[in-house]
C-alpha cells in the first residue's frame, strides 16, 4: 500500500504530479475553498503527509486523528496555524516555504504601501464611477514615500528585502526586531522611537503569543497623523477595533492591509468602511513563479520524509 498524502486545496496538476506514481495523493476537488474541517479530520484518519494551506486550523485534534502522521508541509512561510507543540508531541515534521517567496512579497508589500499612500484604488474608483468632474489642485493628494521613513517592524528575510526597496525609493529605514541585525544604512530604533518616527510602519514579524495584538491603540497613538500602517504579516498583531478607531478619528492617514484577524475578512467589516484603508486577500506571495516554487518546496518535503531522507525547512 502507498503513503497517502491529503491536500487540503485543489493544487495545480503540475504541482503534485511527481508525487503521483510512488503516494497515494488524495486533494479536496476545490481550488477556492479549503476543505472543511470535518472532511480534514476524516482525511487526517489514514494521512502519513498532510499538505496544508496557511487556512487550514491545525491544532491539537488533527494530530490526536491521525495515528500515521509524519509530516505536515504549510504552503506559506508563516506557520501561526499550526499547533507546534502539538506537533513535537507527537512526533511530528512541520515543515514551510522560505526564502523562495521573500521578493515576491516584498514586491506586494511595497505595491501596497505605494497604493496607500498614493491612494491609487479609491483613485481608480474615482475614474471608473464617473466622479472624477475636473482636474483639482488637491484632489486625490497623498503622502510622499521618496524621502519619507519606513519603519519596518520584524526584521527577517522579507524585511530586508522591504528595505532594500525602500532605499531605492530614497527612504530612510528604520527597523525593530527582538533581535539587533547588523545591516547596512537601516537603523535599529525601539518600537516607541519608530512607531513616532516612521511615516510608513510596515509589520512584517510572525504572529506569535508576543506579538499578538502588538499594535493597539497606544501604539497607535503614537503614530504622526501623516502616517500609513501596512501589515502583510497576520491580521492577529493588529488590534483591528483600535485601528478603526485611529483612522476614523485621523489619528493616523491610513492603512494597507493584505491580512485580517478573520480570513476573508467580513465584508461588513468596519475597516472596510473606511475610504483611507486599502485592503487586499492575503496575497504576498501570489505569482505564479513564486506558488509553483512554493509548491515544489512542499512536495519535495513530503517526498523526503515519506522516503527517509533528511528533510529541509523543517520548523519543527
Ligand atoms: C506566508 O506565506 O506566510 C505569507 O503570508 C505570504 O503572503
Amino acid at each position: 500500500m502507498k503513503p497517502i498524502i491529503y491536500i487540503t486545496q485543489k493544487l495545480p496538476e503540475q504541482a503534485v504530479a511527481k508525487l503521483q506514481d510512488s503516494y497515494d495523493v488524495r486533494m479536496w476537488h476545490e481550488e477556492h475553498s479549503p476543505a472543511p474541517r470535518e472532511e480534514l479530520l476524516e482525511q487526517a484518519k489514514e494521512a502519513h503527509a498532510l499538505w496544508v494551506m496557511l487556512s487550514d486550523k491545525i491544532d491539537r485534534a488533527v494530530f490526536e486523528a491521525a495515528p500515521n502522521l509524519k509530516i505536515i508541509s504549510n504552503l506559506a512561510v508563516g506557520y501561526n496555524n499550526i499547533d507546534l507543540e502539538a506537533a513535537h508531541d507527537f512526533k511530528v515534521m512541520v515543515t514551510n516555504t522560505p526564502d523562495v517567496l521573500t521578493e515576491t512579497t516584498a514586491d506586494l508589500t511595497f505595491a501596497l504601501l505605494l497604493a496607500t499612500a498614493r491612494r491609487i484604488v479609491e483613485a481608480d474608483k474615482t475614474v471608473r464611477s464617473g466622479e472624477w468632474k475636473s482636474w483639482s489642485p488637491m484632489g486625490m493628494t497623498g503622502q510622499n514615500v521618496g524621502g519619507a521613513t519606513l519603519g519596518i517592524i520584524g526584521m527577517g528575510r522579507i524585511g530586508e528585502a522591504v528595505a532594500r526597496r525602500g532605499q531605492g525609493f530614497g527612504m530612510n529605514v528604520l527597523y525593530h526586531n527582538r533581535t539587533r541585525r547588523s545591516l547596512e544604512d537601516v537603523k535599529y530604533a525601539g518600537l516607541d522611537e519608530l512607531l513616532q518616527t516612521a511615516d510608513f510602519v510596515v509589520l512584517l514579524t510572525p504572529l506569535t503569543e508576543e506579538t499578538r495584538g502588538m499594535i493597539g491603540e497606544r501604539e497607535l497613538s503614537l503614530m504622526k497623523e501623516t502616517a500609513c500602517l501596512i501589515n502583510v504579516a497576520r491580521g492577529g498583531i493588529v488590534e483591528e477595533a483600535a485601528l478603526y478607531e485611529a483612522l476614523k478619528a485621523k489619528k493616523i492617514w491610513g492603512a494597507g492591509l493584505d491580512v485580517f484577524e478573520q480570513e476573508p475578512v467580513p465584508t461588513d467589516h468596519p475597516l472596510l468602511s473606511l475610504p483611507n484603508v486599502t485592503v487586499l486577500p492575503h496575497i504576498g506571495s501570489a505569482t505564479v513563479q513564486t506558488r509553483l516554487a512554493m509548491m515544489d518546496m512542499n512536495a519535495e518535503a513530503i517526498a523526503s520524509c515519506l522516503s527517509g531522507k533528511s528533510v529541509k525547512n523543517r520548523v519543527c
